[in-house]
């Protein structure tokens, strides 16, 4: 085709003018050639798996419309070989030649699998969240794909939703931070490169705050709050450069997102310029039948008049616009703004220049899986872990004696790589008691009894745990006599408890996150044995855990971490790597406290102090959360010195620079995350009681100081008041800094 003889003009992330004025000679040449139905074919995403399908005539299906052009991407299709039959079928076989491209949810690395995104932001180590997206990518291009359904960046103040093990936690500034850097590692600085991939932010917007944690379930809030609390983590995803992003399936002001015109187009391309494309969410369009939004066409003129440029798979755009354009109800001009923005991001990519740029098949043998990318991952994942309580110091274990191993989680492959992980390949990982045993070799023994199923009651086990977990047939009371009579030889047990994977992620919202009913019995019956134990935590949510804190010795958040979890966990509770993670969740009291946030507003009647009857509080549990925002423990300590200022004074042109000395004041070299949180005292609209504005993290040998210094400008004193504008607002603020959102100390200072 002629397309293929066209030089990669626009290789870079932004194009050089004279480099975007060739692509559009190119985008105009080639839709001139387009019919309306090649037109809607680019806003049509096909489903993979009907290629793959047994069932009689789908495949040839698939295969006649990537043939005719009506169909433009693809979704959930990998491996090189067979992207690469059927992008042939595209280019050699449709009429115009044009590429597909193909996605997939690659959320936390590919084969070599990282912590769940949830956990990667516990480390809060930017540069390694960009690395994992890198490595991600790497792999998942070496398998044929260029598109990845990542980061989901949507704020979340409730566990009770499944998908908050998606995100980067509740705070708008972190969850901006990490989206920077999961765009910057997918996308690289270049689309066209054969080892980047385009990041598709989602969900817009505001997934994240479904009423009561119900999944899909619908989303009211003020404007004021969106702005401030969660719209930033998209924005600052798109000013990174993600070329595209997904709608949400909740609705926003009364209008479900898919069909929102204020959303996808006034908001995000009118305020915020963006200049990619917006794909739905799957069958998102068909889903507004039910909101009620209409019939099939209905809703497809809906959508398109919103902004919605491509049909994941409901296939009411390749169904009803030809009709809507033909009879008038829709214009031409709409149906060619969302074609041009998909055949831009194909000649971004790089496609029209080698459609097969994606499909050597010879590259996953290279990288899928490679000793520096599971290095990376290890490493990756023993920094996300959170070491919640340590009594005494009973960690890091020491290589000797016995250690008990028990529960549903210590001998697993399945569950390790959490939600989201289509491409882990389980037969390639180490089980905890395969990579516990391999670190002590015959220095220690470790015995090692599985305890208790994930839940008493078999048919929740199957509803919960879907094909990930296989359950042990032997009776509850054997597989917990069998756990005490391993913990009587023991000197220490560690426990390998919690959720299993398929307990969070997309469709488990839950409204009981404590720890399942077998398991909280079995730690109860081993803690009155008396020996030390060690909760490994599973989850991919915060949980309740007040009991276990008021019982247990040790406690490490471990969530799911992917691949190399069990060399990961290892390396932690032997020492080898000390713990530095911290939560970007509270963790709370009781589930009845969410919607949660440490950075809540002041009513007026706030509660300083102990409980006072009608002041804002509950009469049954304290307001705080059982570990705050930022909070993480480590096997050393770190001293904070008091906050010194540069100044207390300024102007809107000026800067404060606020620092703290941090000496590592223990026996281990280890890394602390330095918390900056800023109070507005006074505001045209209510003000949270604090907000990050600032974190580092820093690596410090035994003995040694480092002076963390932030900067402070009118910048970070921005916020968005009641007629949503970004401003700051002269008067006196508060600069809190500190170890976690709780243990701070403070400054005033005043902005003129
Ligand atoms: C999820 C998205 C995902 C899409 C494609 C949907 O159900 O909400 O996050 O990207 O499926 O797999």
């Amino acid at each position: 085709m002629a397309a293929v003889l066209v030089v990669l003009a626009a290789c870079c992330t932004s194009p050089e003018k004279a480099d975007l004025k060739k692509m559009d000679f190119f985008i105009d040449d080639l839709m001139e050639q387009m019919t309306l139905r090649e037109k809607i074919g680019q806003l049509t995403l096909l489903e993979g798996e009907a290629y793959r399908s047994a069932k009689e005539g789908r495949k040839e299906e698939f295969i006649r419309r990537v043939r005719e052009g009506e169909g433009g991407s693809v979704l959930d299709m990998y491996g090189a070989r067979q992207v690469r039959e059927v992008q042939r079928i595209a280019v050699d076989q449709s009429r115009l030649h044009i590429p597909m491209f193909f996605g997939l949810d690659v959320i936390h690395g590919f084969s070599t699998v990282f912590p769940i995104p949830l956990a990667l932001a516990c480390s809060w180590d930017m540069e390694a969240i960009e690395r994992s997206a890198r490595v991600a990518a790497r792999e998942a291009t070496a398998e044929g794909l260029c598109w990845t359904f990542s980061p989901m960046v949507d704020i979340c103040h409730d566990a009770r939703w499944g998908r908050i093990a998606e995100g980067a936690g509740e705070d708008p500034y972190l969850g901006s931070r990490v989206a920077e850097a999961m765009v910057r590692g997918y996308q690289g600085t270049c689309l066209a490169d054969s080892t980047t991939m385009m990041a598709c932010v989602k969900h817009f917007g505001l997934y994240g705050a479904g009423e009561a944690g119900r999944e899909y379930n619908t989303v009211d809030m003020s404007h004021w709050r969106m702005y401030n609390e969660y719209l930033p983590p998209y924005k600052a995803a798109i000013d990174a450069g993600a070329f595209s992003m997904m709608s949400s399936f909740n609705t926003v002001d009364g209008v479900p997102a898919t069909g929102n015109y204020w959303l996808l187009t006034e908001l995000l391309r009118n305020e915020w310029g963006f200049q990619g494309f917006v794909v739905s969410d799957y069958a998102s369009i068909s889903d507004m039948i039910d909101h009620g939004m209409g019939d099939t066409a209905a809703v497809a003129e809906l959508a398109i008049e919103a902004g919605l440029d491509l049909d994941m798979c409901s296939d009411a755009y390749a169904h009803s616009l030809e009709q809507a354009v033909r009879s008038g109800r829709i214009s031409m001009e709409l149906i060619d703004q969302s074609c041009r923005r998909i055949l831009k991001a194909k000649y971004l990519l790089g496609l029209f220049d080698d459609p097969y740029r994606y499909c050597d098949t010879t590259m996953a043998e290279r990288v899928v899986l490679c000793p520096e990318h599971r290095a990376e991952a290890r490493r990756t994942a023993a920094e996300t872990f959170v070491l919640l309580k340590n009594q005494g110091n009973l960690l890091p274990l020491q290589k000797k004696g016995r250690i008990a191993l028990v529960g549903p989680m210590a001998d697993d492959t399945l569950n390790i790589s959490g939600m989201w992980s289509w491409c882990a390949r389980p037969d390639q990982y180490i089980t905890l008691r395969e990579g516990l045993r391999k670190a002590v070799g015959s220095n220690a023994e470790i015995l090692y009894a599985r305890g208790c199923n994930l839940i008493y009651d078999a048919a929740t086990d199957k509803k919960y745990a879907r094909k990930y977990i296989t359950r042990d047939s032997r009776s509850d009371k054997e597989l917990l006599n069998e756990a005490l009579s391993v913990a009587a030889r023991a000197d220490v047990i560690v426990a390998a408890v919690g959720e299993c994977s398929e307990m969070s992620g997309e469709g488990a919202s839950m409204v009981n996150i404590q720890l399942p009913d077998a398991q909280r019995d079995l730690l109860e019956a081993l803690a009155k044995t008396g020996k030390p134990i060690v909760m490994l935590n599973f989850t991919g949510r915060p949980v309740v855990l007040n009991w276990e804190n008021e019982h247990l010795d040790a406690i490490l958040q471990v969530w799911f971490a992917g691949s190399e979890t069990a060399d990961a966990v290892a390396d932690v509770l032997f020492g080898d790597v000390v713990p530095s993670g911290k939560l970007t969740t509270t963790f709370p009291r009781h589930v009845g406290q969410y919607p949660f946030s440490y950075a809540c507003y002041n009513t007026g009647r706030p509660q300083y102090g102990d409980f006072q009857r009608c002041r804002t509080n509950y009469l049954d549990v304290e307001n705080d959360g059982l570990f705050p925002f930022g909070y993480g423990l480590s096997y050393t300590s770190f001293d904070y010195s008091p906050i010194t200022m540069s100044d207390t004074v300024m102007n809107s042109k000026g800067e404060i620079v606020a620092s703290v000395t941090i000496t590592n004041t223990g026996n281990y070299d280890g890394c602390e995350v330095v918390q900056m949180y800023i109070r507005d005292v006074y505001g045209s609209v209510v003000r949270p009681v604090k907000e990050l504005k600032g974190f580092e993290r820093i690596m410090l040998k035994k003995g040694e100081s480092h002076t963390v210094s932030f900067s402070i400008t009118e910048e970070t004193l921005k916020f968005y008041n009641a007629a949503c504008q970004h401003v700051a607002e002269p008067g006196d603020f508060v600069v809190m800094i500190g170890p976690n959102s709780r243990d701070v100390q403070q400054r005033r200072f005043v902005l003129n």
